[in-house]
């Protein structure tokens, strides 16, 4: 949510929109740049993405730069960072929870506000603070901050200065070939070379000249050791596609073929999974639904028990910790907010906790005891694609370790044969564009299915939601009889997905309830009879998978369908209204 970036060098203006342009996955409600030259901040603002903010003029060598994902006040003009008062310029990702009775404070000093965020509040408590040293004053001010923050600070009584501190949102240094950066992710640094600093919760750090110096919570100096960018991963282009989610879509064979399905690589991971007696999984939203899918494999193949939380619910349940529970934390980015909170009070309860990350270098990756890469590459799309299907298969690739150990059955082999599998799928799957005239107009959606397959019509039917805005529900299919039938009218399309030779009886009697009721049924199977059934409105017939590992490929249609019913309706598949990346905030 929000990505801030810093700049020390020449010509920062264009620097600092390039940048910020490579962060906009983490929200485009506005955007906003503050360059600090002679003493004197020059800002510019607008509302919507990065594109379009008038830099041409903007001389100086030390700036600022801010792309929201609006969270208090609307995305407007003044909402917009970065917010100026005094001697301060402030740009800030993250949440200040106590912000009301900080901005009491400043409003009974006279202080007037000119926006109606949690972040301008910074800027007054450090114009009321500074005596003269940066530091003490950011440290001073940070210490009353209640959430999460990565702030940088421009203060017109420092030339070529920035301070930045961070506490749960992430913040990272950058030493290139030519100047000294400050960013909330990688790819707005990705320069080949370039020297990467991250900053932990707590700390601080000072930019001048051509030095980067580091603090600890105390102010006492830190020693960083940097580690060099790796460009070629870190700055990810369409390839010839659209939009980079057609292209995530198209790298899932690649990234399932790539995913090492090595769980003895993982530093002792494997030992914990053999000795768990209790599998937990926790994440949000489509992370969230390959949790659910992998439970289906560790219940079924391994035996396991499998409990699968939403993070942001299990913050707040008290939940129970069985002993010997292997607590999984399932997550794309490894900076969502709740996911790193649920895994924080796993841990404290006892749970062995390991992050099943795609980006190894997140804040879930450094607090749990184990980390999994799923090995997606970086996703740039918002709506996630290519890093469920490699969570499926890491979490799924345990479930058949697990099953394999306690002597049960094999599955290595049917393992292997995804990447080909979801090749073919890709092929077929193209069938969705027929069915997209259906979806235009849509009042609302279902997706149904039994089992695994009710794990894939969930996450089918946030990807149509997230991306194309129809109203979307995704239901076991055994559940409609029990209310939601009623909302079954004429052309209503309910996508129904089997990939269980076991279930396809009982789905398909779904399908038939629903048909009768002028539903227009669209069906994802793997079971040739049932694609023949007359009366369906579409049909795609997957390759054989099984129906233990399907969710990664039966998902394929799904997703495509989502992208091609999003474009017909007009919408930007990658950067859907109102969501963003990484959440980051509560
Ligand atoms: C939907 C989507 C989100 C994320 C969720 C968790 O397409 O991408 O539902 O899955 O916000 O994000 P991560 O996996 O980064 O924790």
């Amino acid at each position: 949510m929000c990505g801030i970036v810093g700049y020390l060098g020449k010509n920062a203006a264009p620097r600092i929109y390039a940048a910020l342009k490579k962060l906009e996955y983490r929200g485009y409600d506005s955007a906003g740049i503050a360059l600090l030259s002679d003493g004197k901040f020059t800002v510019r603002k607008k509302v919507g993405p990065v594109a379009g903010l008038k830099i041409a003029d903007l001389a100086g060598n030390c700036g600022v730069g801010h792309t929201r994902w609006a969270t208090h006040g609307a995305p407007t003009e003044q909402n917009a960072h970065p917010h100026v008062y005094g001697r301060f310029a402030v740009v800030h990702n993250g949440i200040i929870e106590n912000y009301r009775t900080l901005k009491e404070e400043c409003l009974a000093r006279g202080e007037v506000f000119s926006s109606e965020t949690d972040s301008e509040v910074i800027a007054h408590m450090l114009e009321h603070s500074y005596r003269g040293d940066l530091l003490e004053a950011v440290r001073a001010v940070t210490a009353r901050l209640v959430g999460s923050y990565a702030l940088a600070i421009l203060c017109s009584d420092c030339p070529e200065t920035v301070a930045l501190a961070r506490e749960k949102s992430p913040l990272i240094v950058g030493r290139g070939h030519v100047g000294l950066w400050c960013a909330s992710d990688v790819p707005a640094l990705a320069e080949k070379g370039m020297q990467l600093y991250p900053l932990g919760d707590g700390e601080f750090a000072v930019l001048h000249g051509d030095e980067a110096a580091f603090y600890d919570r105390d102010g006492a100096p830190l020693e960083k050791k940097p580690t060099l960018c790796d460009a070629a991963r870190d700055t990810p282009e369409k390839g010839g596609f659209l939009h980079f989610m057609r292209k995530e879509i198209a790298e899932i064979p690649s990234v399932l073929r790539r995913r090492p399905h090595a769980l003895t690589a993982c530093g002792g991971f494997y030992e914990a999974l053999c000795a768990a007696e209790h599998i937990g999984i926790t994440a949000c939203g489509t992370a969230y639904h390959a949790g659910l899918a992998a439970k289906y494999a560790f219940e079924r193949l391994a035996r396991m028990p499998c409990e699968v939380s939403f993070a942001g619910e299990y913050r707040y349940y008290e939940p129970i910790v069985p002993e010997k529970t292997l607590m999984l934390a399932v997550s794309q980015s490894g900076e969502t907010a709740d996911t790193i909170a649920a895994a924080r009070l796993a841990k404290e309860r006892g749970a062995v906790v390991a992050a099943v990350v795609n980006e190894e270098k997140s804040t879930l990756a450094a607090l749990a005891d184990f980390v999994v890469p799923v090995g997606a590459g970086r996703e740039i799309a918002v709506a996630a694609t290519k890093s469920y299907a490699a969570q499926v298969l890491t979490l799924d690739s345990m479930a058949a370790s697990l099953a394999e150990r306690r002597g049960l059955r094999g599955y290595g082999d049917l393992l292997k044969e995804l990447p080909d599998l979801a090749e073919e799928t890709l092929s077929v799957g193209e069938g969705v564009r027929a069915w997209v005239a259906h979806f235009l107009s849509a009042r609302s959606v279902y997706f149904i299915g039994r089992g695994v397959d009710y794990a894939a019509a969930l996450e089918g039917s946030l990807k149509l939601k997230e991306i194309s805005y129809l109203p979307s529900e995704g239901y076991p299919a055994s559940e409609l009889k029990h209310g939601t039938l009623a909302l079954i009218e004429a052309h209503t399309p309910v996508v129904a997905v089997l990939t269980s030779e076991a279930l396809a009886e009982k789905t398909m009697n779904a399908v038939h309830e629903v048909t009768a009721r002028g539903a227009s049924v669209f069906l994802v199977t793997t079971v040739r009879a049932c694609a023949e059934t007359p009366g369906l409105a579409g049909a795609v017939l997957l390759p054989q998978c099984g129906d233990v590992f399907s969710p990664a490929i039966s998902v394929i249609p799904l997703q495509l369908l989502a992208y091609y019913v999003s474009l017909a309706r007009g919408n930007d598949p990658d950067r859907p209204r109102n969501l963003a990346k990484s959440v980051t905030v509560e």
